[in-house]
Formats: structure tokens, C-alpha cells, sequence
């Protein structure tokens, strides 16, 4: 895919994909205005001054000022209103990035060198190829699965670093139809600069369909049910809410948790470390030492699978 392709907007900037694009670049312009306005007073201003207050003659005398309240309370208090207005604007924007509407489509990305894969929670994966439906909010869960790695989309300015060990999100709803494309946007290694992918915004039935072809896959939370089982965590779990050794797993995503010692939200990460870090965090009225570690035992993918099946436990 080549870039110039893809910037079919104008020349300056990457067409905008997203109503976020829009208002970056529209913040993005005004602090390029008004950073040329200030620069042309103060410049302007000095060239000004140099000639108008140019000594004459040998004995001109430099008049006697001290100062004046109000210009100096003007020079603050302007400069402090703007900024304080662009501060509460790209706070704004950035609370729209980082807010996932309940229907957001979640689909899990995995960075590794040197491409990106994408799973989706019917069980299709996907290389270097992210297909969405057009206007549908999505929720990227990112991890990588080697270094860090940066999901960079120019069309959508949104940008986000994928972390071994860990979760991260992003959020977009693409508005346009077309191809985008995604860099590396962190140097991971010898090919980090061919670390592409494009995101497809399609049709919402062309994205269903898509979905649908040669993917004989079970659905993820059904692979998680099945491993579920194959690892054994069936034995000390329910997930009907009986009790057993350790604590159920039916409703506890996105719960607020008792530890020992404090309290934790149930979260994709709290999960992950739960599985690969039992001691890290028990829940109050549990014992530390009984579940073993599951690290080194299960892909990246396999994890995801166990969180989404965990997830839909209600
Ligand atoms: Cu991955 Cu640069």
C-alpha cells in the first residue's frame, strides 16, 4: 500500500478518518495561529521599538519608567486564559479518545516483530489487515508479544504503545470508507520501519461477511471455555457460582474487588496477572500459595481467549 495512496485528503496532513481527527487538527491549527499572532507582535513589537526609540543625538536621556500594574496584569492574565482554554480543549478531545461507548467492538491486537495480528471475538484472525465496520465504535486491546510496539494511526491521530506483559486500549470509530494505514511507531528492531498494516473501514455487511469467510474457528470465549478446561482451572473456579478453592469467576469482570490488602477492579490486566501471577493480588478470604503459576504455559492468544471467556461469565 503505498502512503501517497492513502492521503487521498489534501497534502498538508493524512485525511481525516475520525470526528477525533477533526478536532485535533482543528486544536492543532489554532495553537499554529496563534503561536504566528504572538510571534508577530513580539516580533513586529521589538523591530518597532528598535527604530522608533533610536538614540538621536548623544545627549538623549533614557526616560524614567518604572512600571505599570495594568500592562503587567495584562501580559499574564491573557497568555494564562489562553492556555488555561487550551488546556481544558485537548482535555477534552482526550476524554473523547479514552471514553469506549458500551457497544464499542472489541478486538484484540497483538504487536510482534515485525507485523501486527488481529483477533476477533468470533475467533478470525487477521495479519497486517484490521477490517472494521464503518461508524462502529472500536475498542483495540493491545499487547505485544516480544518488545514494545506503537499502533499509530496518521488518518485517525490516534497513537498507542503496545506492551509486552501487559494491556493497553485505544479507541476509534472510523466515519469514512477506505483504507488507512498503521505504522510501527516505536523502534522495535532491524524491521521496524516494515511493520505495516491498513485498517479496511467497510460496509457493515461487507464487514459481517468478511467475518464469516473460510473461518472455521471456534469463537474465543468458546476457546477459552475449552481451555478452561484442558488447564484445570475448572477444578478450583465456578463458573456458575458454587463455591470452590478459589474464588468464582461469574460476574467478577469489571467488579471492584476486597484484596488482603486493599481492593482492585477487575480488569483484563488484573486478570492476566491473576493467571501468570497468582500471589501477586489475593482476594480477601483466599489463601496466597494454593493456585500455581501459569506463566511460560500459555501463547498470548490462549490468555486473551481465558480473559474473554471470563468476560462473558455473568
Ligand atoms: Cu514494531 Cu516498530
Amino acid at each position: 500500500m503505498n502512503w501517497m495512496n492513502v492521503a487521498h485528503g489534501n497534502s498538508f496532513m493524512p485525511p481525516q478518518g475520525t470526528d477525533v481527527a477533526r478536532q485535533v487538527d482543528n486544536l492543532y491549527s489554532f495553537l499554529l495561529i496563534a503561536s504566528l499572532i504572538a510571534c508577530a507582535i513580539l516580533i513586529g513589537g521589538m523591530i518597532y521599538f528598535v527604530t522608533k526609540y533610536k538614540r538621536q543625538t548623544n545627549n538623549d536621556k533614557t526616560a524614567y519608567i518604572t512600571h505599570s500594574h495594568t500592562l503587567e496584569f495584562l501580559w499574564s492574565f491573557i497568555p494564562l486564559v489562553i492556555f488555561m482554554g487550551v488546556f481544558v480543549w485537548g482535555w477534552k478531545i482526550y476524554n473523547q479518545m479514552r471514553t469506549y461507548p458500551a457497544n464499542s467492538l472489541e478486538i484484540h491486537a497483538y504487536g510482534k516483530q515485525w507485523s501486527w495480528e488481529f483477533a476477533y471475538k468470533s475467533g478470525k484472525k487477521s495479519a497486517n489487515e484490521l477490517v472494521v465496520p464503518v461508524d462502529q465504535p472500536v475498542k483495540l486491546i493491545l499487547t505485544a508479544n516480544d518488545v514494545i510496539h506503537s499502533f499509530y494511526v496518521p488518518s485517525f491521530r490516534i497513537k498507542q504503545d503496545a506492551v509486552p506483559g501487559r494491556y493497553t486500549t485505544l479507541g476509534f470509530t472510523a466515519e469514512k470508507l477506505g483504507e488507512f494505514q498503521v505504522f510501527c511507531a516505536e523502534f522495535c528492531g532491524g524491521d521496524h520501519s516494515k511493520m505495516l498494516a491498513t485498517i479496511k473501514v467497510v460496509p457493515r455487511e461487507d464487514y459481517e461477511k468478511w467475518l464469516k469467510e473460510n473461518d472455521d474457528a471456534l469463537p474465543i470465549d468458546q476457546r477459552g471455555k475449552k481451555l478452561f478446561g484442558l488447564k484445570g482451572c475448572v477444578g478450583c473456579h465456578s463458573t456458575d457460582g458454587s463455591a470452590k478453592v478459589g474464588p468464582t469467576l461469574v460476574k467478577v469482570f469489571g467488579k471492584t474487588e476486597a484484596l488482603v490488602d486493599g481492593s482492585v477492579q477487575v480488569d483484563e490486566d488484573y486478570l492476566r496477572e491473576s493467571i501468570l501471577k497468582p500471589n501477586a493480588k489475593i482476594l480477601k478470604g483466599f489463601a496466597p500459595n494454593v493456585m500455581p503459576t501459569f506463566q511460560g504455559q500459555l501463547q498470548e492468544d490462549e490468555l486473551t481467549a481465558l480473559i474473554e471467556y471470563i468476560k462473558t461469565l455473568k
